[in-house]
Order: C-alpha cells, then sequence, then structure tokens
C-alpha cells in the first residue's frame, strides 16, 4: 500500500494544492524500504532518507518531520501511531485503525498525551460517486432509506492479496476487506444501532496463486509466499444491521465465493431506490423512481442539489459535480490517496480535524467486529456494547497476543 500511497503523492504534487513533502520512508525490512525510496526518487523527483527505527528518523529530521503515514499490516498500526505520536508527529493510518477496538484505545490516550492528529486513510468514501450517493440519500431522492444491501461474494481458495490477512492475529481478509464497507455502511445511513450476525471460516485451505494483488503492486513479493496456508482467521462475515435512523442494512462481505462473483450495493427508500456501482469504477449510479424510470446521466444531479465535491476533488475528477468519470483503477486509487494526503496537510498547517477521526475509524472498526461478536455470543450486540467492549470476546485472544489484554 505504501507503494500506491507514493502514486497518490505524486497526483497531489502535479495539482494546484500540492501541501506536502515525502522526506523519509521507515521499514523494519530495509529492502522494501530502500525499494519504496527507489521508486518515491522515480515518482517524486525527490529521493526520501531511509529509516527503520521511527525514533531515530524524528530526532534526526527534528521539526522539519510533521506527521507519518502508517502503511504497514495491521497488526503493527497501534504501536507505530504510539511511537510516532509520542515523538511528537500527526498520523494518517491505513484502514483498519487497528487490529482490535483495545489497540485503537491505546492509539487515542496516545493522541491525547500528543495532543496530535490521527486520521484514518479510508478512501471508498471518498470516491465522487459515493459521495454523490450520499447526497442523493441526504437531499431525500429515495424518500426515507429503508434498507440497504451491502454484498461483496467472490475470492474463492486463493491467497487474499498477501498470507497475513487470513490469521486470527494479524488481521482476517473480513476485517481488512470488512471495514471499507462498514465505514461505506456509516457513510451513507448514519450510526448503527444494533448487529445480529456470523463469521466463519469457510476455506480451510487457501493457494497461492502468484497473485500481483490489487493494481499489480504485490508481484515482487507473492512469489515468496507459501504455495498453500491454512488460514485461522475468518473470511466471511454475513450480518444484518438496525441503523439508529431505523433503516435496515444487509451486509455480506465473503472473500470465499465459489461461482458467480457477485457485487451488490443497493439503498431501498420510501419513494425511490438508488443502485451503486461499487468503488473506484467511475460508473454512474442509477435512480430507480416507481413509474419505472432509470436515471443514469446527468439528470441525477438534479436530485442532489447539495451535492459539491471539495475543490481538489473536482480538480482531479473533472468537476464539482461529476457524477460519472472514467479512469483506470490505479489513477482513479492514487486520486484518492492524494485527497487523503491533502486533508492531512491542511489538518497539520490549520489543526483541523479529519474527516475520518480516530473516533470514526474506531467506529467503522467496532461495526466490522460486531458480526463477529454476535457470532460468539449468539445474540444480536449493540455497537455500544462492541464500543465498551462489553462484547469483545473475539477479540480478547487477539489482545492477549498483542499484549493488550
Ligand atoms: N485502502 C486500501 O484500498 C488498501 C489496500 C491495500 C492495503 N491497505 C492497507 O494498507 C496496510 C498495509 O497493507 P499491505 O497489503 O501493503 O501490507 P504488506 O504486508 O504488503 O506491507 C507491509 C509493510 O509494512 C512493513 N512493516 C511491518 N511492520 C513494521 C513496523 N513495525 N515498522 C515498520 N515497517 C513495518 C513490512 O516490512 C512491509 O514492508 C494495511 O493496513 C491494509 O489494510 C489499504
Amino acid at each position: 500500500m505504501g507503494r500506491r500511497h507514493l502514486r497518490g503523492m505524486r497526483h497531489l504534487a502535479a495539482s494546484s494544492l500540492a501541501n506536502i513533502q515525502l522526506v523519509a520512508v521507515c521499514d523494519l525490512n530495509q529492502d522494501n524500504a530502500t525499494f519504496v525510496a527507489d521508486e518515491a526518487r522515480e515518482l517524486l523527483g525527490l529521493r526520501p532518507r531511509v529509516y527503520a527505527d521511527i525514533a531515530v528518523m524524528a530526532r534526526e529530521f527534528g521539526a522539519d518531520l510533521q506527521a507519518a503515514s502508517i502503511t504497514t499490516d495491521v497488526a503493527a498500526h497501534h504501536t507505530i501511531a504510539i511511537a510516532c505520536l509520542e515523538a511528537g508527529l500527526h498520523v494518517m493510518c491505513e484502514k483498519p485503525l487497528a487490529l482490535t477496538l483495545r489497540a485503537c484505545d491505546v492509539i487515542a490516550d496516545a493522541a491525547r498525551r500528543a495532543g496530535r492528529v490521527v486520521s484514518v486513510a479510508e478512501n471508498y468514501r471518498r470516491d465522487p460517486i459515493n459521495r454523490l450517493a450520499r447526497a442523493l440519500i441526504g437531499d431525500g431522492a429515495i424518500g426515507e432509506p429503508r434498507l440497504m444491501v451491502e454484498t461483496h461474494i467472490g475470492g474463492r481458495d486463493r491467497i487474499a492479496i498477501t498470507p497475513w490477512r487470513h490469521m486470527k492475529h494479524s488481521g482476517t481478509i473480513a476485517v481488512d476487506a470488512g471495514v471499507h464497507y462498514a465505514d461505506i455502511l456509516r457513510f451513507y445511513l448514519g450510526e448503527v444501532r444494533a448487529i445480529s450476525g456470523e463469521a466463519r471460516i469457510q476455506e480451510k485451505v487457501r493457494y497461492n496463486t502468484g497473485s500481483a494483488g490489487p493494481g499489480g503492486f504485490y508481484g515482487r513479493w507473492s512469489a515468496d509466499f507459501p504455495d498453500s496456508i491454512e488460514p485461522t482467521g475468518e473470511d466471511a462475515l454475513y450480518a444484518q444491521l438496525v441503523f439508529s435512523n431505523g433503516a435496515i442494512g444487509h451486509w455480506i462481505d465473503d472473500n470465499a465465493g465459489h461461482g458467480l462473483p457477485t457485487r451488490v450495493r443497493q439503498v431501498f427508500g420510501s419513494r425511490a431506490s438508488l443502485e451503486c456501482p461499487g468503488d473506484r469504477n467511475g460508473r454512474p449510479l442509477v435512480l430507480h423512481l416507481d413509474d419505472g424510470t432509470h436515471i443514469a446521466d446527468a439528470a441525477i444531479l438534479d436530485y442532489a442539489p447539495s451535492y459539491r465535491l471539495a475543490p481538489l476533488a473536482a480538480e482531479l475528477f473533472g468537476g464539482e459535480r461529476v457524477w460519472s468519470y472514467s479512469l483506470e483503477f490505479n489513477d482513479t486509487d492514487s486520486r484518492l490517496l492524494a485527497l487523503e494526503y491533502h486533508e492531512l496537510g491542511a489538518c497539520v498547517a490549520t489543526g483541523a480535524q479529519p474527516e475520518v477521526t480516530l473516533e470514526e475509524g474506531r467506529r467503522d472498526l467496532a461495526l466490522t467486529y460486531a458480526p463477529f461478536e454476535s457470532g460468539v455470543l449468539g445474540r444480536p450486540v449493540t455497537l455500544d456494547e462492541v464500543l465498551s467492549g462489553a462484547a469483545s470476546e473475539y477479540q480478547t485472544e487477539i489482545d492477549a497476543r498483542l499484549g493488550l489484554a
């Protein structure tokens, strides 16, 4: 993901609103650090200095280093975030904020002590199509929202991107991918009150297909993954939600689906429904009215008078009221990452809070773990129970491993 972030920085640097500079990379694996630093020189024109230790990096730069962006695997997020905050740095952390709710809490404590900003890099909601969808719902295009269906099924028995995404103690794919959709559910319809669900390990053995992963960025590493692994972490979650506004959510994130890969995002209201194309593809939303009309062109904007992209998003995606765009996946991906970096730079400069704050990231993770906790307890759980730790049975073992029990 660090490689993808470099491309986001390149887009930001080339924009009229450039406000950050990459001066250092830090990775325990020095091969990876030098590889990324070399790539940064090609993409950004300046080779960042290479480190393996955050405290040393922060000391050498002093006040010239203001923020750190964490793109490591999830189990390390909280220790790295705390080290950065204690070194006086603002932090942007890839999703999920941390591996467990308790790990989020220790980051929150460190952020309070340090008085620094923590931003969670949740990119899906920044897609202009998701911005438009939210505006349509908020502006009443479908009437009162009643039901949201969020379904992703596919993946079979392949190793999903990296082996660590299949192990309970390093962040299962149902959490790693699921948290994006938890964020989208909350972004579209607001807070969730109660959750009933299950999480499963559907595939007992997974195989290395040598895939270069999303965007083709993992090829350098995937050849060295084992031929097969035995997952200890869940690859699928199934849940029914009740939103605070009374709407129902039906959510499946099944990364072990065979046969027809299936993706559905639809929101049904008291007057109409919204068919959503998913994330980072630029395809248009479709508004379905009761008289059989399907609106899937610029006319959809009439139903979202409040829709306006922020200036950088408008610059990168072709206008402040775009309703579709046509870009390659990696190009879309890096433009969204540019938006995250620009916001981080603005927060550092002005002291403003980011859109996806530490608390938002914590709530996204709570919603993701809610089906796990509900399944273990054999009953519905409230989001508050997961947030407070009252429903945390599933995570207890992970916390013990992390030394947070
Ligand atoms: N937003 C998205 O679309 C998206 C997509 C992919 C990954 N991600 C997120 O990005 C993060 C990284 O995922 P990835 O697939 O790139 O992981 P990865 O395993 O490919 O890379 C992790 C890197 O972190 C380094 N690292 C591990 N522990 C470290 C430590 N303590 N200090 C310094 N470096 C350390 C590793 O050496 C490795 O280079 C995860 O949080 C993941 O969820 C987000």
